[in-house]
């Protein structure tokens, strides 16, 4: 008994900023696999910026996507269901062999739903992380997208305890590694130098002069939306700019907020450069060579520990604990004295040294696409 050969597109889905980063190389491996793996790329329209999307297109060499969904911003309920009404007729007019989705945005919840409620097998990458933290949106996504998902790729080996205590089923789990640091490793070479990033946003660059600055990044709403935590984590910046000058390129929703609850005034400091959101490889360059990172992203969390720079997470918890166990990450919450006191370290001693976890090597992307092509083909109908 033989299989037919002929897998149907995958049906990619990309929505938000952090999603291209981790999809990019997963296309190239289709491309690359012998034979080829067809795909059809969506974007839903999430992010539309061109500061959060055009730019970070070209930068990863992510390929344009044949569908864009055009949803925008609008509440969680109303963003959630404006994808899957607009996702729906497309998985019917594809007919793919999956729904393939990354991370835990609201488009990949969205889509994933929408897949499993057609009978469209369900891919998920970046499965099973976890921060037990059920007020972040992001948790609900991962919770929900991962226990409606038919194969799943997780990035660390805790995640599949994590997944397993959530009754999803072991075999249908692969440990292949971060395909976020395909990206990083096959970009680093393309990397912006900083002062060339400065330059370019109209800052004078004798600010990173001296070789040493700290890049902050903030948009979790759980720090930005709510006024009195937005008022302590930018005068626990303030005081950061006293040890070392910040670059500081600010997501829409954290400008708004900032403006809205009347901030602007503690950020307007000559140590404190204030940049719109970068490209990958302007933020690349910059990070890469950063004394510290400051900041409440998740992947910024790895690819810190990949690139060796201490980052210190204004969060209370994390999804990704082996970048606290194993890399350069400390996750101080808005806790002022030992933000103060791990910033000092850093500036004296060069902070945590870490070591890159198991499969952040550059070859996630290949070994999902593996599995998946040998997953596909045991599921086509058997030729008589
Ligand atoms: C989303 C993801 C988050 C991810 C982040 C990266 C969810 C639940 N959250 O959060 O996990 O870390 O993207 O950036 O999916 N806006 C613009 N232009 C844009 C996009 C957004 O101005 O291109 C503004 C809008 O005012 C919007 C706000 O930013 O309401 C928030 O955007 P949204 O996509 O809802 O969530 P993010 O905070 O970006």
């Amino acid at each position: 008994m033989t299989h037919a050969s002929v897998i149907a597109p995958v049906l990619c889905v990309v929505g938000a900023r952090p999603n291209y980063m981790k999809m990019a190389p997963v296309l190239r491996a289709f491309d690359e696999h012998v034979p080829p793996v067809p795909w059809v790329l969506v974007h839903t329209g999430q992010h539309y910026d061109h500061a959060m999307n055009e730019r970070l297109f070209s930068g990863l060499r992510l390929p344009t996507p044949q569908y864009n969904l055009e949803v925008g911003s609008g509440t969680h309920a109303v963003q959630t269901a404006e994808i899957m009404k607009r996702f729906e007729p497309l998985v019917d007019d594809i007919k793919p062999s999956c729904v393939l989705v990354v991370g835990d945005v609201n488009s990949t919840l969205a889509c994933a739903l929408v897949a499993v409620k057609k009978h469209v097998a369900v891919v998920h990458v970046e499965a099973g992380l976890r921060s037990g933290d059920r007020a972040m949106p992001e948790e609900i996504n991962r919770i929900l997208t991962d226990r409606i998902s038919d194969r799943l790729y997780t990035t660390e080996r805790s995640a599949l305890d994590n997944l397993v205590a959530e009754g999803v089923d072991a075999s249908w789990v692969s440990f292949a590694g971060n395909v976020m640091i395909d990206s990083l490793l096959s970009s680093k070479p393309l990397a912006v130098p900083p002062a060339r990033t400065l330059g370019e946003h109209g800052i004078d660059a004798t600010l990173i002069a001296d070789g040493r600055y700290a890049v902050v990044t903030l948009h979790r709403p759980s720090n930005v939306d709510d006024p009195e935590q937005l008022r302590r984590l930018t005068a626990m910046l303030a005081d950061a700019a006293k040890r070392l000058p910040l670059l500081f390129p600010i997501h829409p929703r954290t400008r708004a907020n900032i403006e809205r609850f009347g901030f602007g005034a503690l950020l307007e400091n000559p140590k404190i450069a204030l940049l719109p959101p970068l490209g990958y490889l302007e933020m690349l360059g910059l990070m890469s060579n950063a004394t510290v990172m400051i900041t409440d992203s998740g992947g910024i969390q790895e690819e810190t520990t990949a690139l060796s720079v201490p980052c210190l997470t204004l969060r209370e918890n994390t999804e990704r604990p082996i970048t606290a166990e194993q890399g350069t990450n400390t996750v101080v919450g808005s806790d002022q004295a030992l933000f103060v006191r791990c910033l000092d370290d850093i500036l004296a001693t060069g902070g945590k040294r870490g070591c890159v976890p198991e499969y952040w090597d550059g070859a996630a992307a290949p070994r999902i696409v593996a599995d998946l092509y040998d997953w596909l083909q045991s599921r086509l109908p058997a030729d008589a």
